[in-house]
């Protein structure tokens, strides 16, 4: 009996001091293992009498639970020492100021795209796209720019080299070759904008190789100069969300329009500045070009294929990156291409409160 209480307090005394889970594990081994000391106890059981068995059983059997019950004990103490440790040395310290990832901008081209295109989406318009690598027929023929046409200087053209067989290709130097592509492929009535690239070998303060332009065409019956001047009056207010807006139409020259009118928009000095709004004729105002429109040229509603005398339209078109810098007071196009980050921390929009499409989850 005394054997088995002093089994039973070294044991316990063993698993007391044992420090890690191994300790633990070879304790147990040894005690209730195939050959431990407490299972070989448990097997004398099987040949002892019923009298002996009802008096040795339960010290050996108080013994088997006691040393295993210390084992699960000490094993959980030891598992959450560890546990403990772990913690301690993983801590987050939730009051540290969080480490910002660098935030992008939108860039005010981008961001002058998208107001154009909710402005134009509000008037029944839709975007339509086209090639940057353009023919000569679409950029040039087809917008009554024939071979030997003088307006072809003003368009100093980056073109591929000839390729025999091939057909002439460039870059394009307008976003006009969109309308006919427009015309060609969607019956009338037709509402649309094409913003995009565009590329001229031109280079100053303000005309860069490539720069951005928007389109418009309205091709439908009926249509009419004053319907130019109430879309064109209607986009730049909203635009420069002013309500003082003045247009002042002058005559002009573009071959795939006739007639057409260049449009200038009224400014008012206010502080040497000036600021879009207003009658350019005041005494502190002057105007400003910002567009080139007229009503499409007969010829180039037959060129994609329809009847002028059914059909008739308006066209315009102005740089985004020129429209960019009225609104938002820049005075060099060649900063818009420098990819300068402090140019664009400066003059980028943020993503995320600006109400624009690129903006994504604005208000
Ligand atoms: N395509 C002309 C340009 O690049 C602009 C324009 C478009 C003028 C449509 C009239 C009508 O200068």
């Amino acid at each position: 009996m005394t054997d088995i209480s002093a089994l039973k307090a070294g044991l316990i005394a063993d698993i007391a001091v044992a420090d890690t889970l191994d300790a633990v594990e070879a304790l147990r081994v040894g005690a209730l293992g195939k050959s431990g000391v407490i299972t070989g106890l448990l097997k004398t059981l099987g040949g002892m009498s019923p009298d002996e068995r009802l008096e040795k059983g339960p010290p050996i059997q108080d013994l088997r639970e006691s040393v295993t019950a210390a084992i699960a004990a000490k094993k959980a103490a030891l598992e959450q020492a560890a546990l403990d440790a772990r913690l301690a040395s993983e801590k987050i310290d939730m009051t540290l100021p969080a480490d910002l990832d660098p935030q992008g901008s939108v860039h005010p081209v981008s961001q002058v795209m998208d107001e154009l295109a909710e402005i134009f989406a509000d008037l029944g318009f839709s975007v339509a796209t086209g090639p940057e690598i353009e023919d000569d027929w679409h950029n040039f023929t087809a917008l009554n720019i024939p071979e030997t046409h003088p307006a072809r200087a003003m368009h100093d053209t980056f073109y591929f080299p000839d390729e025999e067989g091939q057909k002439r290709m460039l870059l394009r130097t307008h976003t006009s070759p969109v309308q006919i592509r427009t015309m060609m492929t969607t019956p009338p009535p037709i509402r649309i904008i094409a913003p995009g690239r565009v590329y001229r070998s031109d280079s100053d303060a303000t005309h860069t190789p490539m720069f951005h332009q928007i389109e418009g065409l309205v091709i439908d019956k009926g249509i009419t100069l004053g319907h130019l001047k109430w879309t064109l009056e209607t986009f730049l207010k909203a635009f420069f969300e002013r309500e003082d807006i003045v247009l002042r139409l002058r005559p002009s020259y573009f071959p795939f329009t006739e007639p057409s009118v260049e449009v200038d928009v009224g400014y008012t000095l206010v502080n040497g500045q000036r600021v879009i709004g207003g009658d350019g004729d005041a005494a502190d105002g002057g105007w400003l070009e910002v567009l080139g429109s007229g009503m499409v040229n007969r010829r180039v509603i037959e060129a994609c294929g329809l009847d002028p005398d059914e059909w008739q339209g308006f066209a315009f078109g102005t740089g985004v990156d020129r429209l960019a810098m009225l609104k938002y007071g820049m005075n060099d196009l060649r900063a818009f291409f420098d990819g300068d980050l402090r140019w664009l921390k400066h003059y980028g929009f943020s993503a995320l409160d600006v109400p624009t499409l690129s903006g994504g989850v604005g208000a």
